[in-house]
């Protein structure tokens, strides 16, 4: 779990001191304190509360005083829809707490509670925070079906036409060889194993100080630097992705080649997993046996295959897959090449059919709801330049031939 930015509201001094302490720990970061209980909108407290946009707001005071204890609790509410506000007073004020619920807080904490009880109080309220928040960021992940297939170009590419389409997007580079700060041109000081190692503290301003805001406000956060030197915990992998999700609407990851627990962890979290393979016998080969996996495991309807590098609309190579091919895209010669040595990607340097196809593929994925898409549902590929049909029908074509 991350450290919640938490707000502390109270009617004195010391009351809101005293919680202070006990609620400043492991799950929980104090951001601001106040001791006058806000009554209107235009109160500087409510205003400043709204810029700090904390994630908790608890609000504390004296059992005598319960009327006002709800008429804040009904104030923020409105002024604060993103924060998830909670109710401290005393276990014996029954009715209170009721009224509190009824007002809409998420919980009532007892301020007796010792320091252990009250932060892990704080950290049951986790799951209501991630619920409130105004942002419920998706996962789509990338995933060769072997290494090379192209998952880096197209992760890369999508992201940052995703960025284009919705603005609040992050690129997570997990590749067992991280590419993706080239393919942006940009030198990341920080990256994925840092948010990691300081996931305890974790808050959301730490989180953005390890991004680097690259084209068209595109964050990523950098893969790892020394990959046979860092353990990832898939565990740790899925709490970092929790915060993410508060703060961006599309959390886009670069698994490429990558074959692990942690990308099974990762496909399992994703509302869409994108497979790329090649019209080539090997990947083709990979791509089924990973498919035929991954649609076991997990639901079937978050997992797209995408063909990469296709010269011809190829037939053969869905009947080899023995699945549909959600989306095609076209070979882009050196053009690609080059666009990764110049650290500009295709969709910026180039108006070209595989920038099409990949805008498409972007607006596809806005599309797609992930569990939630009825059955059979599929968004047509644009139509693949027919060519020379030795081409694109040689390795496709023998390998459902042969039977592999
Ligand atoms: N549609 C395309 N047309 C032409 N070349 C492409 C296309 N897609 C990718 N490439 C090229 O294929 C090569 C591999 O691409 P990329 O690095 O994106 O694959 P990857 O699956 O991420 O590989 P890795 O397993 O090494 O991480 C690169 O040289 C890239 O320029
Ligand atoms: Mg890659």
């Amino acid at each position: 779990m991350h450290k919640l930015l938490v707000a502390l509201v109270g009617d004195s001094r010391c009351e809101v001191e005293f919680l202070a302490n006990k609620a400043e720990g492991r799950n929980a970061h104090v951001v601001f304190e106040c001791d006058v209980l806000p009554t209107r909108g235009e109160d500087p407290a409510v205003r400043q509360l709204c810029d700090l946009d904390p994630e908790l707001v608890a609000i504390s005071v004296a059992a005598e005083h319960a009327d006002r204890l709800l008429a804040a609790i009904r104030l923020l509410r409105s002024e604060l829809p993103g924060s998830v506000i909670c109710a401290v007073g005393a276990s014996d004020q029954l009715s209170t707490i009721v009224r509190c619920i009824r007002e809409g807080a998420a919980d009532f904490i007892d301020k007796n509670l010792d320091r252990e009880a009250f932060q892990d109080a704080i950290a049951g309220l986790a799951s209501d925070v991630l619920r409130s928040s105004k942002k419920q960021g998706r996962i789509v992940t990338f995933m060769g079906s072997k290494g090379g297939c192209g998952a880096t170009t197209l992760a890369v590419n999508t992201a940052i036409a995703l960025q284009d389409i919705c603005g609040s997007v992050i690129l997570l580079d997990l590749a067992p060889h991280p590419h993706a700060a080239l393919h942006l041109n940009v030198t990341p000081e920080f990256g994925i194993a840092d948010a990691l190692a300081n996931l305890e503290r974790m808050d959301k301003h730490l989180l953005d100080s390890f991004t680097v805001s690259s084209l068209h406000g595109l964050a990523l956060l950098s893969g790892i630097t020394h990959p046979m030197a860092t353990k990832v915990d898939p565990a740790e992998l899925l709490g970092l992705f929790d915060l993410l999700a508060t703060r961006y609407d599309q959390i886009i990851v670069d698994c490429s080649g990558r074959a692990d627990g942690i990308s099974r962890s990762i496909c399992y979290a994703s509302s869409d997993v994108l497979l790329v393979a090649l019209p080539n016998v090997c990947s083709l080969w990979s791509a089924r046996r990973s498919y035929e996996f991954l649609a076991w495991e997990m639901d079937r309807e978050r997992l797209h295959i995408v063909l990469n590098r296709c010269r011809k609309a190829d037939g053969a190579a869905e009947e080899a897959l023995q699945a549909h091919i959600w989306w095609q895209v076209p070979e882009g010669g050196e053009a690609v090449a080059n666009s990764v040595e110049c650290g500009t990607p295709i969709l910026v340097s180039a108006k070209s059919d595989l920038a099409r196809s990949i805008r498409g593929l972007a607006e596809a994925v806005m599309k797609t709801s992930g569990p939630k898409k009825a059955p059979g549902e599929c968004i047509p590929s644009p139509a693949l330049p027919e060519v020379n049909a030795s081409h694109g029908e040689s390795a496709a074509l023998s390998l459902s031939k042969c039977g592999r």
